[in-house]
């Protein structure tokens, strides 16, 4: 790849202020909007009807994670010494050459009993006199009308199984337990950003922890209404956020996607597409005539130990993710400070999980300059960036407790 195809790329990929404080307010403006009517948003605002934990929580669960590349099975106990890893299974959805679990050609029971096999091996002969209470983290956009169940909007991470968007997930896979004859119970359903909200109230009790930004740079926060109504969990697809410029590789991109003109932001942001930005630049640069298949890590390792010409793309890459997501934080929180009558964002933690932030290079430096510009220096400092990991079966042991309530 020559320097200046590089440095060309540099510069398709780096965002103006000016663009990231119109991203903000359209943001924010999709925020309100779909608050009102999701028809009316490309971001789909959705209630989660989860309480906060307040730490107290005590009992035994199953905690199923069913998030892009792998899914996992654990036995989780909330106990006085807190949470307690008993036994964990994962398989990838995806082995090459072997099965794929995620295709237009697999049928919606083959994916939901490949998830109830995960379950009876984490069990292995255990806990099955007890019904069990079972956890989902389910990290794809969902409609919620409690806590136990919810319907699936639309399938993201190039996930194509057929007849699922539209129906109860649960209950899905609570027909693939019966069909295992596995006595364990789904009770609750959730988000993995909300997940990562659970883990971190539980982790912190009475900490005021209000928005939260996780996996994937999705986010989930607080809303207070007026009133005497109870402070709400929101889950926003930030992902969905469609009103964000893209640039000539980003619009390939999704055009060749399963779903294309969806999740328009997740295909700018997140790791998985990193790496497929990554490979379409790389052969344009080299003139491969086949795309490379590099990975959210590939990217990760281009930009600390590649090539001058490597690390220049990998680098632009991540830092317009870290810009992107900050941009999306700090619309939610300026939002929130505006539904509580804040003039200033309070000082306050912030959980993340995620591999672009745990693992890519400079990534909280530039989400936290991002952040100082788009809000104000003083009202970024008070943010504190606390990573929660493996919070998805965390969160998912939780929620299951509270959702046997
Ligand atoms: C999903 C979100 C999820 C995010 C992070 C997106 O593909 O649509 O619901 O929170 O990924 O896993």
């Amino acid at each position: 790849m020559k320097k200046i195809f590089a440095e060309h790329i540099q510069e398709m990929f780096d965002v103006p202020d000016e663009t990231l404080r119109a991203g903000m307010r359209d943001f924010m403006n999709d925020m309100e909007r779909g608050l009102v009517d999701s028809k009316i948003s490309t971001l789909y605002m959705e209630p989660c009807y989860v309480a906060l934990p307040t730490g107290k929580e005590r009992g035994r669960a199953v905690a199923l994670d069913f998030g892009g590349t792998n899914a996992r099975a654990s036995l989780v106990e909330l106990t006085d010494d807190g949470l307690l890893m008993r036994k964990q299974v994962a398989k990838p959805l995806r082995k090459a050459g072997a099965y794929d679990v995620t295709t237009s050609t697999t049928t919606r029971d083959e994916l939901f009993d490949f998830l109830a096999a995960l379950v009876v091996d984490v069990l292995d002969g255990n806990g099955t006199e007890q019904t069990l209470p079972l956890g989902h983290t389910f990290s794809y956009g969902t409609h919620q009308e409690d806590l136990h169940d919810a319907r699936l909007i639309v399938w993201s991470k190039e996930i194509a199984v057929p007849g699922v968007e539209g129906e109860l997930v649960n209950a899905l896979l609570a027909d693939a337990l019966r069909r295992k004859h596995v006595n364990v119970q789904p009770t609750a359903i959730l988000n993995d950003t909300v997940a990562v909200l659970l883990a971190a109230a539980f982790a912190h009790p009475g900490t005021a922890i209000g928005t939260i930004y996780a996996t994937g740079f999705n986010s989930c926060y607080l809303e207070t209404f007026g009133g005497n109504r109870l402070p709400m969990v929101y889950n926003i697809e930030s992902g969905s956020f469609g009103h964000f410029p893209q640039n000539d590789y980003d619009k390939a991109l999704d055009a060749a996607s399963a779903k294309p003109g969806a999740q328009r932001l997740e295909k700018m942001i997140s790791g998985r597409y990193l790496g497929e930005l990554m490979s379409r630049i790389v052969r344009d640069g080299d003139a491969f005539e086949a795309l490379p298949t590099f990975t959210g890590e590939d990217v990760s390792r281009f930009a600390t130990e590649g090539t001058e010409t490597e690390s220049i793309v990998a680098n632009a890459l991540i830092r317009r993710s870290a810009k992107l997501a900050a941009m999306t934080l700090a619309a939610v929180l300026r939002h929130r400070a505006n539904v509580d009558g804040q003039e200033r964002v309070p000082a306050q933690p912030l959980a993340i999980d995620g591999s672009v932030f745990e693992h890519m290079p400079g990534v909280a430096a530039e989400m936290r300059k991002t952040l100082s510009m788009l809000l104000s220096s003083e009202e970024a400092a008070g943010l504190t960036f606390t990573l929660e990991k493996d919070a998805s079966g965390t969160g998912a042991a939780i929620a299951a407790v509270l959702g046997t309530d």
